[in-house]
């Protein structure tokens, strides 16, 4: 498979062809992300929830950021590559962002970064563009933004707050992003912004009408315990956590009743050498 790039992604756009997109978080889901054709594999911030077990995102670090990026680049061989800007770390100003975004690029060895907002994100956004780190912006539904959005809440739900996502769209677009997370839109509320805008929008509960779509792997292939909550726009593809079960129950029975480890699976010595050892 060809390495995907942003021209890559550009000429998909321009086909029409839907982008994919999947969260990775480590070595192994990147591989296996990597492995089934994304496009993009971004190291969201959700990895603060679905692999350091954090009740949101607030919490996560730049340094917690670095770690998973840099697992996720060495698996990663032709998917282009997303970092996320945790929250508190490109907030203060344009600088601080820039800063945080060129660790990302030399210490978690991403090909670009993704960063939450809308208007108010324009100069950084340009800011980081005219530096040479390409820009995945994120409007809508911006979760680390949970405590002033009370909650997380669907976006663009009246005509006021939908004008409010358009408004957001065309900012970011227009300071330089290669393309924006549209989180929990109305689906054609989605399908309008799409129309409007240049750059593709990759869709998270924001309907099919989007440029492309992102999933967080955890939700999608069930790699989490039953009675967890899930969002109403995944689609859960398939039980990594029952599969996983099953192998680690069926390999304590056997551990326990002393099947494993058979015959195959010890290593041989000749009968003389025991013999005499054993004597
Ligand atoms: O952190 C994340 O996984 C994300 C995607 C769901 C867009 O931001
Ligand atoms: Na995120």
């Amino acid at each position: 498979r060809k390495k995907v790039t942003l021209g890559s992604l550009q000429s998909l756009y321009k086909k029409g062809e839907p982008i994919t997109v999947m969260t990775a978080h480590d070595f192994p889901s990147a591989h296996v992300a990597d492995a089934a054709g994304m496009d993009v594999i971004l190291v969201g911030d959700s990895l603060a929830m679905v692999a350091l077990g954090m009740a949101d995102t607030s919490e996560v670090t730049v340094e917690d950021m670095l770690l998973h990026c840099r697992s996720v680049a060495r698996a990663t061989r032709a998917a282009f590559t997303v970092g996320d800007l945790p929250m508190g770390s490109y907030e203060i100003s344009p600088e601080q962002a820039l800063e945080t975004a060129i660790r990302f690029v030399k210490h978690g060895r991403v090909q670009s970064i993704k960063l939450e907002g809308g208007k108010e994100m324009a100069p950084t956004i340009a800011k980081l563009t005219q530096a040479g780190i390409p820009v995945l912006a994120h409007v809508g539904l911006t979760p680390q933004r949970q405590n002033s959005l009370g909650g997380f809440r669907v976006q663009g739900k009246t005509s006021k707050s939908a004008m409010r996502v358009l408004e957001d769209a065309l900012a970011v677009q227009e300071a330089g992003c290669f393309g924006m997370v549209l989180e929990a839109v109305p689906a054609e509320i989605a399908s309008i912004i799409t129309q409007k805008l240049s750059v593709p929008t990759i869709g998270i509960g924001a309907g099919n009408r989007c440029s492309g779509q992102v999933l967080v792997q955890v939700d999608m292939s069930g790699y989490f315990p039953p009675g967890r909550f899930i969002p109403k726009f995944v689609k859960q593809y398939g039980n990594v956590w029952a599969e996983s079960l099953r192998a680690i129950e069926s390999y304590r029975d056997e551990v326990k009743s002393r099947q494993y480890p058979a015959r195959e699976h010890i290593y041989p010595i000749p009968k003389e050498e025991l013999e005499a050892f054993a004597k």
